[in-house]
């Protein structure tokens, strides 16, 4: 049992290293005791010493104890206006205008299997894993709201998820104002924090901060969870590293506004928190109802990044991830967005399609522009109906020609947006984000769609079904390209309620559209990566990292998504040079190696490239294959950070037989200093064989002595280098 509950009170969450606990005190505070490394269960709540500290009040039952406050004690739900004056979690508004929630452990529950969420993502039991839950009821002390915490554990994963429910149980209304999904309180001890953070076509680059008395938080508030901010932190001990360490990761998984922050008390504790921002948001509960805030994964690892990073591959990987491409080999494909922009016919696709099956690419990609009025980026979103004019005939017809040439076909849609200059808007406005009496925002010249309500979903359904069942298409790219504002829904929903029940509308169209069509192969997008979150990885199991395709910059975008994302999870492509995002021209090859740190692909006109590098897309696809075990399901490590002269990883399969080492030259210099590289996650006592220099050393010497490059490659040039486990005697 991974769930383990003493004298009614104390739960012990156990996963094969690592160790949370609460405990319910004599006056039913549920206070969080420890999460961490292993511990065998004791009550850690003796580790709480207990003062009398000025100005943090006492509550009722304290009884004159002038030592116990809600404001010094770590707790697992802080909630407003009852004297804990650090960041609370659940913020109620009574009838009365009062704000006080004060919330009382009041029953347990363990159930077998993880639990799920009402209309939204979760981790899910697979064949290999079953999750235990454990469901805490917490009663408001004066009011008939509850509060149930769910508490999954995924013991061989290491990992630990949370999320909550609040439940009005009595006759009057109350408002939420605020529910986040997690609160971990450290009482002792230092932390940093790691988040992810960028912008348009640069994102989750790593930036790390001691956290102290002043927050450091981050957030979206743009109604995706944004370039800008990514929706998953790690808190680590200072000097902690890839391979030693104590460190905890938190990953929302929800595709909306959302808010982080970590901040230390008073008294040294620091508390982090995380869940849907608080902007905007407002649910009043009436008799009966319930709201449901999204869940946040949890893991630690005791010994540094990697290893916390090897976890959340593998849980997202096996328990988020879902449909068929869990587990089948994705096809290599060609974009044409890069290639023809909207600037396409029947002829350019197919002349891209033959050349592309020719050397071995597995599916043709139409980007935008193939429907309603859609020559570029200012008309036409929302009247999804192919404008085959523009095609030459039927998309039916397009797909089977493509199919003729051994290839599968995919489509691009952006479902959420509408043109102002579309049908659809001259016959809808209303279904637009838009607060009447103002003029709304355009971004991309484009309004966003009002998901909350049904008919814009049913309308969508209908489009996209036709579309999908009328011709042959086995991949949809999913795209959403602008931040949401201007929040006022026709459908009737109160403001304080769009954004969610926004994103809620898009999980429905999205499980419904997978439904209808299971086989199909769905890749998530916002303008690249600002919505690349485990929420969206439910749908779909490929994202589009993001638009900046240059092979230099993508390998700290990419660095930076691997931290929590797995490699199986990144869509990346081998684009034309001088690069349209930076100018960069980087050689084919290197184009090719930094791709194949992900779901692999090109995004330019085969036709339009050299000879020579049309043999070398044959061998990178040959490369593809040959280590796609390795680089979709073996273990990634991070050898070096991006910034310095090199950027290098390594790809390791389960059974450790191979590790596929790939280096990238970021600069060059005059009279350079010699590489030298460690490799890791090898077998210790196994010999390995270098495809470099042809050596044979056991795991050990290669992961400790390492492998000096025997002459210094140019700037931007890149290696794959092999080590292959000989046969065990
Ligand atoms: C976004 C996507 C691109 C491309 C364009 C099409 O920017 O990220 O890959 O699909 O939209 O308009």
């Amino acid at each position: 049992m991974a769930i383990k509950v003493s004298g009614e009170r104390l739960f012990t969450l156990q996963t094969k290293d690592s160790s949370y606990q609460m405990y319910a005190d004599e006056k039913d505070v549920l206070l969080h005791t420890y999460y961490g490394r292993r511990i065998d269960g004791e009550n850690l709540a003796e580790l709480i010493v207990r003062g009398d500290v000025g100005f943090s009040g006492n509550p009722p039952q304290a009884q004159g104890d002038r030592s116990y406050s809600l404001d010094c004690l770590p707790q697992e739900l802080p909630s407003s206006g009852v004297g804990d004056y650090r960041e609370d979690c659940i913020r109620l508004r009574h009838a009365d205008g009062s704000t006080a929630a004060d919330f009382r452990f009041e029953s347990y529950e363990v159930l077998p299997g993880s639990y799920r969420i009402p209309g939204m993502p979760a981790l899910y039991d697979n064949e290999k894993e079953k999750g235990e839950t454990l469901v805490i009821s917490m009663r408001e002390a004066a009011s008939s709201i509850v509060v149930r915490l769910y508490y999954g554990v995924f013991e061989e994963e290491n990992v630990i998820t949370r999320a909550v429910r609040v439940e009005n149980r009595g006759k009057e209304p109350v408002y939420l104002d605020k529910c986040l999904s997690c609160c971990l309180d450290y009482s002792f001890g230092e932390l940093e924090l790691m988040t992810f953070v960028g912008r348009h076509a640069m994102e989750r680059t790593v930036e790390r901060n001691p956290v102290g008395h002043t927050k450091l938080e981050i957030g979206s508030i743009r109604g995706a969870s944004s370039h800008q901010y990514n929706p998953a932190a790690i808190l680590c001990s200072p000097g902690t590293t890839e391979d030693w360490g104590d460190c905890w990761g938190m990953c929302l998984v929800y595709s909306g506004n959302f808010i982080f922050s970590a901040q230390q008390d008073q008294r040294g504790l620091i508390r982090a928190v995380m869940g849907i921002h608080p902007t905007q948001f407002c649910f009043c509960l009436k008799e009966g109802e319930a709201f449901d805030a999204p869940q946040v994964i949890l893991s630690h690892s005791g010994q540094g990044l990697a290893r916390l990073s090897h976890q959340y591959h593998r849980i997202l990987r096996e328990h988020m991830c879902r449909g068929k491409y869990r587990d089948v080999k994705r096809p290599v494909l060609i974009n044409n967005w890069e290639a023809t922009y909207f600037d396409f016919d029947q002829e350019k696709l197919l002349a891209i399609a033959e050349k592309a099956a020719g050397l071995g690419i597995e599916m043709l990609v139409l980007d935008d522009g193939w429907f309603g009025k859609r020559n570029d980026d200012n008309s036409g979103l929302g009247d999804w109906f192919v404008n085959e004019k523009k095609l030459g005939g039927s998309l039916q017809q397009l797909g089977e020609k493509i199919h003729q040439m051994g290839m599968k076909f995919g489509l691009w849609f952006e479902p959420e947006m509408i043109s102002e200059d579309s049908d659809l808007y001259r016959e809808h406005p209303d279904w637009a984000f838009q607060i009447p009496g103002r003029q709304p925002n355009r971004s991309r010249n484009q309004l966003v769609l009002d998901m909350s309500r049904q008919e814009v979903r049913e309308y969508l359904l209908e489009r996209m079904t036709n579309i999908l069942s009328k011709a042959p298409i086995d991949y949809v790219k999913w795209d959403m390209n602008r931040s949401v504002c201007d929040i006022y829904s026709h459908g009737g929903y109160s403001a304080g309620e769009v954004y969610h029940r926004h994103i809620l509308g898009v999980y429905d169209l999205l499980e419904r559209l997978l439904e209808r069509f299971p086989h199909l192969l769905l890749e998530g997008c916002s303008g690249g990566g600002g919505r690349f979150d485990a929420a969206m990885l439910y749908y779909s199991p490929q994202i589009w990292c993001s638009d900046n395709t240059d092979a230099v910059n993508r390998l700290s975008i990419q660095y930076g998504t691997s931290f929590f994302y797995p490699v199986s999870a990144v869509g990346s492509h081998v684009s034309a040079v001088p690069n349209h995002q930076t100018g960069r021209s980087v050689p084919f090859r290197t184009r090719g190696h930094v791709a194949l740190a992900g779901s692999f692909g090109y995004e330019l006109d085969l036709n339009r490239v050299t000879q020579e590098e049309q043999e070398q897309v044959k061998e990178q696809i040959a490369q593809f294959h040959e280590y796609y075990e390795l680089t979709h399901t073996g273990s990634y490590y991070r050898l070096s950070e991006p910034a310095g002269r090199l950027c290098a990883w390594a790809f390791v399969d389960e059974r450790k037989d191979r590790a596929l080492v790939t280096l990238v030259m970021t600069s060059a210099e005059g009279n350079p200093a010699p590489v030298h590289l460690k490799v890791k996650g090898l077998d210790p006592d196994r010999q390995y064989r270098c495809s470099l220099s042809g050596a044979v050393r056991s795991g050990r010497t290669w992961m400790n002595g390492g492998l000096t490059l025997p002459w210094t490659p140019g700037e931007y040039e890149s290696l794959l280098i092999l080590f292959e486990g000989m046969e065990v005697r």
